[in-house]
């Protein structure tokens, strides 16, 4: 019997192993090191589990969590929200696939540069810039309203490779959101935005201080600890604060 067990168990290695051998057929070394990471990240087992489309969703789970940004029945905006991860937990969270009839329901508008696949209880603006002030004109007419509860932002440019290059490109796009949220966030809105840690993080945490009552860093543990990632989470706690 002992030995029988030992068999099979030594088959499914074998399995595996050929499995995992074949995924990294014709893979470049930087391409492997990737796949291996992502093979061994439980976020990741957890995001396929849970029919989340990737990872980040559990950083917004974990934020939202712990400090009650997202309530049913508001109404949210996720910027650079492909492929749809974060619009995927706030549809939850604010019932806007009125999944809870006993409860309000929410709107939740995700837009990104790239396409967004649907998603139940979301409207998306794939190929729209959210810096452009055209798409900031459609946004609001899917808005009830023309406001909104929440601004989400996991953001990110594509990596050219030079860190401070990129942290300043991720800065130059939260501090435009800073500007979206005074022309768009109800009186008590919050926003929730990603950048990445380096030199001109004190301007973007200045701006946020001038327009929002309270601004604190966050860094989730689905964020790899290695990653320069942060988000910051400001919240309007004086009405009279945005016009
Ligand atoms: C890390 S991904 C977001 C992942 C998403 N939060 C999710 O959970 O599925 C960053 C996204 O930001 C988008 N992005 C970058 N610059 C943008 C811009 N100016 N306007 C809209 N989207 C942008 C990228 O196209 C990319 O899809």
């Amino acid at each position: 019997m002992k030995t029988m067990w030992s068999v099979s168990l030594q088959r499914r290695h074998v399995h595996s192993s050929l499995r995992l051998m074949k995924k990294f057929k014709g893979k470049t070394p930087a391409e492997q090191r990737w796949l291996t990471r992502q093979l061994k990240d439980p976020y990741v087992k957890a995001s396929h589990a849970q029919n989340f489309r990737c990872r980040s969703a559990f950083k917004l789970l974990e934020i939202d969590d712990k400090l009650r940004v997202l309530q049913p029945g508001h109404s949210v905006v996720d910027c650079g929200a492909a492929p749809g991860a974060w619009s995927q937990v706030a549809v939850q969270r604010v019932n806007s696939a009125g999944t809870d009839s006993e409860l309000p329901r929410g709107t939740v508008v995700g837009i990104d540069l790239l396409n967004i696949p649907p998603l139940d209880g979301a409207h998306f603006l794939s190929n729209h810039d959210v810096t452009d002030p055209a798409t900031h004109a459609k946004l609001l007419e899917l808005l009830p309203n023309n406001r909104a509860h929440v601004i989400l932002s996991d953001m990110a440019p594509n990596a050219s490779g030079f860190r401070e290059l990129d942290h300043e490109k991720l800065i130059t796009m939260c501090l435009s959101l800073v500007d979206l949220a005074g022309k768009i966030l109800q009186p008590g809105g919050s926003l929730v935005c990603k950048y990445w840690d380096g030199i001109f993080v004190h301007k973007l945490q200045e701006k946020l201080s001038s327009v929002f009552g309270s601004v604190r860093t966050l860094k989730p543990n689905a964020s790899r600890k290695d990653s320069a990632e942060r988000y910051f989470l400001a919240r309007i706690v004086n009405k009279y604060r945005i016009i």
